[in-house]
């Protein structure tokens, strides 16, 4: 199954690309954590995608595109992907189209998950993350059994540079002005399923499973 998740900045992307993808057997493609794991190993992209991510903005159409191209081609897509915040603009979703038609293949689905703005700040802010295995939590909505401690794996939890208020609400701005669109260019071909954000975590879940029904 080849599938995109669509959102805005704490939507709930990152939580439910680890459900579907325990349960559809697919690999999770987050342009966002391969850019952390530069910035934590200290590399030449990592430096560059550092600048424009602590401010809240996109990075660079063309340092993006060829990375996820190199990933779809390895050799653990070749049955199925999840793509969890990319494409995040008309010419990323074009160029992913083009890669896709290159390797003979094309989109199942695109899962949007709506979630109200005024509910997205909140989300972001009291997130927490775990160093070591990227596990996501959050200190009202998801906590962990001890506080500061990874329940997976026992790492220390962090909050990401870029989830203060203030560049929570640049970044979902910036998600209004050049990441919406692509609502309209994927109900337009027919791949569209949006799915209610604001349910627990589980109902979520529940909801996506079905909306992924009749596909294989
Ligand atoms: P990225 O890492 O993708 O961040 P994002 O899109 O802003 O999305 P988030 O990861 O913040 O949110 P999420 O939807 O994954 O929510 P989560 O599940 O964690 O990108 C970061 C930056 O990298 C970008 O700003 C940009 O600079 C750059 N970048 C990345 N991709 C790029 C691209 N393609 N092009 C250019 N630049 C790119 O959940 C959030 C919180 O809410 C958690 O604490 C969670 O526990 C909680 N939660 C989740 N679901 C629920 C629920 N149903 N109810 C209550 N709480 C919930
Ligand atoms: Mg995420
Ligand atoms: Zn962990």
């Amino acid at each position: 199954m080849r599938l995109i998740l669509l959102g805005p900045p704490g939507a709930g992307k990152g939580t439910q690309a680890v459900k579907i993808t325990q349960k559809y057997d697919v690999p999770h493609i987050s342009t966002g954590d391969i850019f952390r794991k530069n910035i934590k190993e200290g590399t030449q992209l990592g430096k560059k995608a550092k600048e424009y991510m602590d401010k809240g903005l996109l990075v660079p159409d063309e340092l993006v595109v060829a990375i996820v191209e190199d990933r779809l081609k390895e050799a653990d897509c070749k049955d199925g992907f999840l793509l969890d915040g990319f494409p995040r603009t008309v010419n990323q979703a074009e160029c992913l189209d083009k890669v896709l038609d290159n390797m003979n293949t094309s989109l199942d689905r695109v899962i949007n998950i709506k979630v109200d703005k005024g509910i997205l700040v909140g989300r972001a802010v009291g997130r927490r993350i775990c160093r070591d295995c990227g596990a996501a939590y959050h200190v009202e909505f998801n906590k962990s059994k001890v506080e500061g401690v990874c329940d997976v794996c026992g790492g220390e939890l962090y909050q990401r540079n870029d989830d203060n208020e203030e560049t929570v609400s640049k970044r979902i701005e910036v998600y209004l002005n050049e990441t919406s669109p692509l609502i309209d260019y994927y109900f337009t071909k027919n791949l569209l399923a949006d799915i209610d954000g604001e349910k627990h975590i589980d109902t979520v879940f529940e909801d996506i499973v079905l909306a992924l029904g009749s596909e294989n």
